[in-house]
């Protein structure tokens, strides 16, 4: 039976990559979108054409909302029959130091970025416990350690270690495996719009691959940790980013 993988925020960005790539890789896709149902169809009408053969389907989803998620949850299986892996990939950046950052603003991103991939991969353990395999994979940062201006979003991402780490004891032993991967510098509307000039200069300049990632480089990544091969990676972090490690 073809293995599906679920991607949250598949619409734009990482998450379109990881789509494609998936499709094209052979998986079966099933991926949420939020805001702009076009830019889902416009994924979708990609995917049908780099990927004809494989079934991919794209649902409305906000990861914030825990009986919404589960609500999809249970669509994409009974649309696709199964689930094998889970990417919970979506994400939003606010920026602002942490004295004058918003409650608004810490919410929506702790909510989104933590809780938000802590619904997504709950919502999924049953089936991938039950099938006694599959892969759970968080969107990590280089920014998890502390950020400069980037409170809540450094401090969303350091909690995505201890959710992974959980769930890789937990579920382990039932051959399911829970990994960070964590892309360094890559050119989406995130890094566009939420990262600063400075930063952005620091990730290029400094970083020992002096370049951003193309998003093949991420995509091949996954598509390893999604893989058989990687049955023994777990509970790990896994950089893709060029050597660079931290940011001011
Ligand atoms: N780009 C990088 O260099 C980089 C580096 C490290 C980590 N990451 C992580 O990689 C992931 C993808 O980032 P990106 O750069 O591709 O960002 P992006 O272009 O801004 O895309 C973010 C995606 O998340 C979705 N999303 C946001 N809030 C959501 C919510 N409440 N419910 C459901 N979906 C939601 C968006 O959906 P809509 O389009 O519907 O809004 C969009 O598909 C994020 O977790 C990010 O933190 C990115």
């Amino acid at each position: 039976m073809n293995r599906t993988v679920f991607v949250s925020g598949g619409s734009r960005g990482i998450g379109r990559a990881l789509v494609l790539g998936a499709a094209r890789a052979g998986y079966d896709v099933a991926f949420t979108w939020r805001s702009s149902e076009a830019a889902a169809d416009e994924v979708l009408a990609a995917c049908a054409e780099a990927a004809p053969e494989r079934r991919v389907r794209a649902y409305p989803l906000d990861v914030r909302d825990a009986d919404a998620t589960e609500a999809v949850a249970e669509r994409v299986l009974d649309d696709l029959g199964s689930v094998w892996g889970v990417v919970c990939n979506a994400g939003v950046s606010r920026n602002g130091l942490a004295f004058s950052l918003s409650d608004q603003d810490w919410r929506e991103v702790l909510d989104t970025n933590l809780t938000g991939a802590f619904h997504v991969a709950r919502a999924f353990l049953p089936e991938l416990i039950g099938a006694r395999g599959g892969r759970i994979l968080f969107l990590g940062s280089i920014t998890a350690p502390g950020a400069t201006g980037q409170v809540a979003y450094a401090a969303s991402k350091a909690g995505l270690l201890g959710l992974c780490g959980t769930l890789a004891r937990e579920v382990g032993r039932k051959g399911v495996t829970a990994n960070v991967v964590v892309p360094g510098y890559f050119e989406t509307d995130m890094t566009r719009e939420q990262v600063s000039a400075s930063n952005h200069e620091f990730a290029h300049r400094f970083g020992p691959s002096g370049r951003g990632g193309e998003m093949a480089e991420l995509t091949s990544t996954v598509l390893f940790l999604l893989s058989d091969g990687a049955a023994y990676v777990n509970g790990a972090q896994v950089p893709v980013t060029g050597g660079l490690d931290w940011v001011p």
